[in-house]
């Protein structure tokens, strides 16, 4: 939270610096200097500050950005002049440009190197337009249209480099192919369904009609129930969905063929074909399942549902967002009622893009596990308490209920509420408001050892300018400067133990999601987790906040690893985590998600 105000805060004094640079190149009046300078110096002073968040958050600024303005401007307040004052409104408009274009390590010689050639033109084309104008003509605004002139090959440059990248960060070589790493092809299923997906109309229950995709007829399709260790056989059928259909099976590691991504473990399966998957899943918990082709509008209209592995019992409840901004619970856009004495188990699955906030009211209750992880130690939490669901996320929750109602309200929309109560009579209360569940302090139970890591991998989240499907513009879905598939692999062998660290950079929430693997937080912004372990598979990170997981390499593969903001993911903000020796025999044009 408050590395994010930071980052708000150096973006205001960064547009300040934007419109004051100019001013203090064509004025060279000192006053403006002194307003750069101090522009400059509360941009190191909040860069000093997003230090205590962590050093990714800081390193451009300190690094790159923040030296191209301070040293010019210094130089021009030691020695006065038209040139210095070029020079140092330059260097300022230069540092503003890397905030605006975030870059990796990677890059960080060439945007240096660029920078200081694009500041030498600078001062040089302000030396020879000075002595021009002694001579006679008039043309001030000369320095400036040279300072861009070459500011844009700078930037170009920097650019075409992030776009070669693409082949290069991208090839996965060896023997062993994704093929091979099936789910048991023997053996005759526990659970074995068809699903259906087609064109069809989702009617919600105030009577408003989606044009959505359903799983057999219906969306959320069918909810899945198996035991741990069971076989489990989806065959999955595409009618007429054009684009194609996958089916994710979202927080259980399985094999890596059956894990139902595009253009990695298999072909998209287009209308009229079908594709049988089978594995075993070896954890108990809440999960889902959802189509991964084109998800920013496919799993929106309807291709997803639930999938449970463990003893019978609960609720199902998806946050979900259908077309047209329409916030529900699965397909409740409205109040609803339910009948229910005792002891409930509630399963929250958020299978919206964006953060959801539930707020659960009218008992105490516990969280019971988070992505489908049991939260040893769950204490109660005050009623009103309010529980942030990543997109992808879930928890379960339990409560006991009472003679009144027990309430969940969607927080985005105070009109979705689902009420519980002995008799099914009571309409939804709104739960008040209380604090913010925070997993990081919840439960108890002794960490795993940690340590002992062969792999450590920092990941820069961005917003910025990056070049997305061919064009350059502005995303908000920048990996270490880049976009896939230029995003580096990140490879790892059988065995090894790995090390995380990803630091959200930019404004807006990422909901981080790997496959294949779940992942234990170590620290959020330097603080270690101090209630039970915290396990998760789609941790959102917010504006400002740096996490360290960690997580063991032991489920062969080329994974995904992305923001579950479709839309994010759709832009390139996807990267693979890939074990060496495995190759992959599919490939595709198509948008990466
Ligand atoms: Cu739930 Cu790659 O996604
Ligand atoms: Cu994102």
């Amino acid at each position: 939270m408050v590395y994010g105000i930071l980052i708000l805060a150096d973006a205001t004094l960064a547009v300040l610096a934007l419109i004051a640079a100019p001013l203090a190149g064509i004025r060279t009046a000192r006053r403006w200097l002194y307003v750069l300078a101090a522009l400059v110096t509360a941009r190191l002073a909040v860069a000093g500050l997003l230090l205590g968040g962590s050093v990714l958050l800081a390193e451009s600024r300190l690094v790159v950005q923040l030296p191209l303005a301070v040293l010019p401007v210094a130089w021009a307040l030691i020695r006065p002049g038209r040139t210095a004052s070029h020079v140092a409104a330059g260097g300022v408009l230069l540092s503003v440009w890397w905030l605006l274009a975030p870059f990796g390590p990677q890059d960080t010689v060439l945007v240096v190197a660029g920078s200081v050639v694009a500041l030498a033109a600078v001062a040089a084309a302000s030396v020879g337009v000075g002595r021009w104008r002694t001579s006679g003509s008039r043309a001030s605004g000369l320095p400036w249209l040279a300072a861009f002139a070459v500011l844009i090959p700078a930037v170009t440059l920097a650019g075409a480099e992030r776009a070669n990248a693409a082949a290069e960060g991208h090839r996965h070589s060896g023997q062993l192919s994704v093929d091979q790493l099936t789910g048991p092809r023997q053996g005759t299923p526990g659970v074995r369904l068809t699903l259906t997906a087609a064109h069809g109309q989702v009617r919600l229950a105030s009577g408003r009609v989606v044009d959505g995709l359903t799983l057999n007829g219906s969306s959320p399709g069918p909810e899945i129930r198996a035991a741990r260790g069971q076989l489990v056989e989806v065959t999955l059928v595409n009618t007429d969905v054009t684009e194609g259909v996958t089916l994710h099976w979202h927080g259980v590691d399985v094999p890596n063929a059956e894990d139902g991504v595009p253009g990695v473990t298999q072909d998209a399966v287009a209308p009229g074909q079908r594709h049988v998957y089978r594995f075993v899943p070896g954890r108990e918990g809440t999960f889902w399942y959802h189509t991964h082709r084109d998800g920013a509008v496919n799993v929106q209209r309807g291709l997803f549902g639930a999938l449970v592995i463990g003893p019978a019992g609960g609720t199902t409840v998806f946050t979900h967002a259908w077309p047209g901004d329409i916030a529900a619970f699965g397909r409740s856009d409205g109040p609803e009622r339910r009948a229910a004495t005792g002891e409930q188990l509630v399963r929250l699955i958020n299978s919206s893009e964006d953060p959801q906030v539930v707020r659960v009211g009218g008992a105490p209750f516990r969280v019971t596990a988070l992505d489908g992880n049991a939260i040893p130690g769950a204490t109660p939490l005050a009623a009103g308490t309010a529980l942030p669901l990543a997109a992808g996320g879930r928890y379960d929750i339990t409560f006991t209920v009472p003679d009144g109602p027990v309430t969940l309200a969607l927080d985005g929309s105070p009109d979705v509420a689902l009420a519980f109560s002995p008799g099914g009579t009571a309409d939804p209360v709104a739960p008040g408001d209380g604090e913010r569940f925070d997993p990081i302090a919840y439960g108890s139970g002794p960490a795993p050892a940690g340590g002992g890591y062969q792999r450590t991998f920092d990941l820069r989240l961005d917003d910025g300018f990056g070049f997305s499907q061919g064009r350059f513009s502005y995303v908000t879905s920048l990996i270490n400067g880049r976009l896939y598939p230029a995003v580096p692999t990140l490879e790892v062998t059988r065995g090894d133990r790995v090390k995380v660290r990803i630091a959200n950079r930019g404004m807006i929430d990422h909901p981080f999601h790997l496959h294949g693997h779940r992942v234990r937080v170590l620290s959020r912004d330097g603080d270690p987790v101090t209630g039970s372990p915290w396990w998760t598979d789609t941790l959102n990170i917010g504006s400002g906040q740096t996490y360290e997981l960690e997580f063991r390499a032991d489920n062969p593969g080329i994974w995904m690893d992305h923001c579950h903001n479709f839309r994010h993911g759709a832009n390139g903000m996807i990267l693979h985590l890939a074990y060496v020796g495995v190759t992959t025999p599919y490939s595709s044009d198509h948008a990466p998600e």
